[in-house]
């Protein structure tokens, strides 16, 4: 993980005991999580969508490196969002200066799946960054 903020209320969450399957939209690309894998990068809570979007090179931004404090990494979720954890003051404080806010958004930082139900996740257009995420 990349850090914690020490300013807000830290995120009540449990990860992923089961496979389960992410489809990243607009690209359509599914990915399937092995919670054995868990976490697969250092960036946003263990388990959380940034994670699993970095792990995949999925290309999602996330610009305060995953510890709530901005918004870049804001993800719309159109399927699973019941298995998520519930989003906490401070995120929704972050997701009010993200553009293109919807009932169905998240910061992908913040919000961590548990396995129980497959989903389908949105990166919005603006928060795409293929430049820093390519495989090597
Ligand atoms: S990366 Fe900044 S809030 Fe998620």
């Amino acid at each position: 993980m990349g850090g914690t903020n020490p300013y807000i209320e830290q995120a009540q969450y449990k990860t992923a005991t089961k496979k389960f399957k992410v489809k990243f939209l607009p690209e359509g690309k599914i990915v399937e999580v092995d919670p054995e894998k868990l976490p697969y990068g250092h960036d946003g809570l263990p388990g959380s969508l940034l994670d699993i979007a970095t792990g995949f090179h999925m290309g999602l931004d996330h610009a305060c490196g995953g510890v709530c404090a901005c918004s870049t990494c804001h993800v719309i979720v159109h399927e699973g969002l019941e298995s998520c954890n519930e989003a906490t003051d401070a995120e929704f404080d972050q997701l009010d200066e993200a553009p293109g806010l919807t009932a169905k958004s998240r910061l992908g930082c913040q919000c961590v799946p548990d396995g129980t139900s497959d989903m389908v996740v949105e990166i919005p257009e603006w928060n795409r960054n293929f430049a820093k995420e390519r495989e090597h």
